[in-house]
């Protein structure tokens, strides 16, 4: 592993554990979905050993395996639709706190989960922190309408492009059994606005845009010395 790799390692590690460290007894805990969520789950299974007691949520297949190999007990939004926490990871964050997610094809279920918590954690590393979003931005779409909603996206000004799977033929089949659409935008002037007008789009199911958890956010940017932590009142009007 090279120094880059192993400084970023550090810190999505120095992250995902400063996030298992908020959550208290009996709490239920959204799981997010992401290479940093999966160190959160390690310290938390470590404090399950320890004699915490939790339930989690999980946003993906991928984070319920884990998680259930790390021994933290599941549960469902069925069960328990208010949550107390939401912990997950992001692939830009703005200063206005609103994010990027969905690398891993994940960000429908991870918004349910986040809007369903009172807390939202989000745990990245000082890469991920960016003056102004520009990532593409994941759009899941059902299959049925692929077609005519990603014309309707490209009226925003975008380049939109049906994600493709690696070692599995054609597209990326989400957990839900929808398409990933990825749109590249020039600019990303107003990510709210956009993240409303991609909504009311017939067939998409969610974009990876999260503009809406600001007040209830906390990031913790994950450093190999310390790490920072931004929330709401730190945020420049
Ligand atoms: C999955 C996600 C992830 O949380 C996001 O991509 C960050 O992942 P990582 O911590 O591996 O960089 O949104 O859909």
């Amino acid at each position: 592993m090279d120094e880059k790799a192993r400084a970023q390692t550090a810190s999505k590690s120095a992250a995902g554990f400063r996030a298992a460290d908020m959550v208290e007894d009996e709490m239920v805990v959204g799981l997010g979905t992401g290479s940093t969520v999966f160190y959160m789950i390690e310290r938390l299974s470590a404090r399950i050993r320890e004699g915490l007691k939790v339930s989690g949520i999980p946003t993906s297949y991928q984070t319920a395996i884990r998680a259930r190999e790390y021994g933290i007990p599941l549960t469902t939004l069925d069960d328990y639709p208010i949550i107390d926490i939401a912990i997950d990871g992001a692939d830009e964050v703005d200063p206005h706190l609103n994010l990027i997610k969905g690398r891993g094809a994940a960000h429908t279920r991870e918004k349910c989960v986040a809007s369903a918590a009172f807390r939202f954690v989000v745990v990245v590393d000082e890469q991920k922190v960016v003056p102004r979003l520009s990532a593409p931005v994941p759009v899941e779409v059902i299959p049925f309408a692929v077609r005519p909603a990603m014309s309707q996206l490209r009226e925003f000004g975008c380049l939109p492009v049906i994600r493709e799977g690696v070692k599995k033929d054609g597209p990326v089949i989400t957990d839900n059994g929808n398409f990933i659409v990825d749109c590249t935008f020039s600019e990303i002037a107003r990510p709210a606005e956009l993240e409303d007008a991609i909504a009311r789009i017939p067939g998409v199911v969610e974009s990876g845009l999260f503009c809406g958890f600001a007040e209830k956010t906390t990031l913790i940017v994950g450093n190999e010395k310390k790490c920072r932590i931004i929330t709401s009142a730190d945020i420049v009007p």
